[in-house]
């Protein structure tokens, strides 16, 4: 579905209407699945893919572009690790994709990847914000007993951000530079996060053994 919905980016300008999605989300994850051999690698673009889907809902516009985006974001990072970013744009055109929904595919690799554009549109800044605050969710999920995107809260998350020597592939320059970019608290966007990969925590391998939400009790596990 092509989003045509007004979209205000992180400095007021408006977006008028976003190219149309040549792939269904099926298509998409094939898409991915077929360049990604590497399930943690598909799991990660369906981890974003749930959180970008959560926060089109929380900002009031379609799911499905930002949705696309957030799952397709490092199409090209398990073949050409090291020129990320510089490879998914010819992937997507010949899958038909737009140069916006390129560009905001490509956005995020903005400061690590050369030729990456700065994220301009508020779904690219959300990305840019939110691609790393994933995989350091779903590292503190797995160190969890239960291994359960339900039961973590965003104070759980916030001790292993603050923690250097967890999860130390996760840029948290990266994170609290989006926040700002955005202007919105960590803790906001942890929030978000884990809504978003809530949603989406059978595609993600995170249900693990408590299928629904109960008290998190990490806060007494010691201090970090
Ligand atoms: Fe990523």
């Amino acid at each position: 579905m092509t989003d045509t919905t007004n979209m205000t980016d992180a400095t007021g300008t408006t977006q008028q209407e976003l190219s149309p999605l040549p792939l269904d989300d099926a298509g998409a994850e094939a898409l991915l699945d077929a360049h990604n051999p590497n399930p943690a690698l598909q799991r990660h673009g369906r981890a974003v893919r749930g959180v970008m889907r959560h926060l089109a809902r929380k900002c009031g516009t379609d799911p499905d572009w930002w949705g696309q985006v957030g799952l397709l974001h490092d199409l090209d990072y398990e073949q050409h690790p090291d020129e990320h970013c510089a490879v998914t744009p010819q992937l997507l055109r010949d899958a038909g994709y737009g140069e916006d929904f390129i560009h905001a595919v490509t956005s995020h690799g903005w400061g690590m990847c050369p030729d990456s554009p700065e994220p301009a549109m508020l779904m690219e800044n959300y990305l840019y914000a939110a691609d790393e605050l994933a995989g350091l969710v779903n590292a503190a999920v797995l160190m969890r007993p239960d291994r359960s995107i339900y039961t973590i809260e965003p104070k759980s998350v916030r001790k292993k951000f603050k923690t250097k020597g967890f999860a130390v592939g996760v840029d948290r320059t990266v994170i609290t530079a989006g926040c700002e970019r955005l202007g919105i608290e960590l803790n906001d966007l942890i929030a978000d996060v884990i809504a978003g990969m809530r949603e989406v925590a059978a595609d993600i391998d995170l249900v693990g053994e408590c299928e629904r939400s109960t008290p998190d009790d990490s806060e007494t596990e010691g201090g970090q």
